[in-house]
């Protein structure tokens, strides 16, 4: 027999072609024991209420579509277990800090164009080897978690600096400007300095570390930022 429980979710609403002002919609369902928040958004969507938007895509935590707030917290809604969150209504937002396109859908062009910035591709001006070029397993630990990271969007959305300055870079677009400036293969920090060593740039983080708890994936966007701040000082100097 299907071990199933009622649930209700609180869901953020909001329409900006039809809505005056946003609101929340409760939504009371049957949720299987093994279903994740996203599981249950789709019940909604696909069985009862098809004007429902939110973005998702792999349903497995690699593609980071589906990063939403669940309960005030950032998380990927296709990894939250619904039968490991106790509070009832669950209540979900979209990710604060970027326009609302429409529900839990909103504007990331700020997000992929605050990344781009910081050239997140190797930059190496050398010759291509005949072979790989080889990287040892020290040299690839330290860029570890920029790797990682899935760009969700959902440090740099839980940011008090983002939403206090649209232009800054962010923790997401800082950690990936680590993760190749820290790559023993790359050679472009240089290229890179410029969109980094400024008030929008690495300057604007205050160690607020609420990006380092907002990560699904565990990483430390923060530390990554620490360690970046002190070789772009080094290069300088
Ligand atoms: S749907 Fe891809 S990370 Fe959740």
């Amino acid at each position: 027999m299907a071990d199933t429980s009622q649930r209700s979710f609180r869901i953020f609403r909001f329409n900006p072609e039809t809505d005056d002002k946003p609101y929340y919609q409760t939504y009371e369902i049957e949720v299987e024991s093994w279903w994740t928040v996203l599981d249950a958004l789709n019940e909604i969507k696909w069985f009862v209420d098809g004007t429902l938007s939110y973005r998702r895509s792999c349903r497995h935590g690699i593609c980071g579509s589906c990063a939403m707030m669940i309960n005030g917290l950032n998380d990927l809604a296709c990894e939250k277990q619904i039968k490991l969150i106790r509070r009832n209504p669950i209540t979900i937002d979209p990710l604060p800090g970027f326009e609302i396109h429409k529900d839990l859908a909103v504007d990331m062009d700020p997000f992929y164009k605050a990344l781009k910035r910081v050239k997140p591709w190797l930059i190496n001006n050398d010759p291509p080897p005949s072979r790989e070029r080889i990287q040892s397993p020290e040299q690839f630990h330290l860029i570890g978690d920029g790797i990682a990271c899935i760009l969700c969007a959902a440090c740099t959305s839980s940011c008090p600096s983002y939403w206090s300055d649209e232009e800054y870079l962010g923790p997401a677009a800082l950690l990936k400007a680590y993760r190749y400036s820290f790559d023993s293969r790359d050679q472009g920090l240089g290229d890179r300095i410029d969109a980094l060593d400024n008030r929008h740039g690495l300057w604007r983080c205050h160690k607020i570390t609420n990006c380092f708890h907002a990560c699904p994936k565990n990483l430390n966007p923060t530390e990554a930022i620490s360690r970046l701040q002190r070789r772009v000082i080094e290069e300088k100097t």
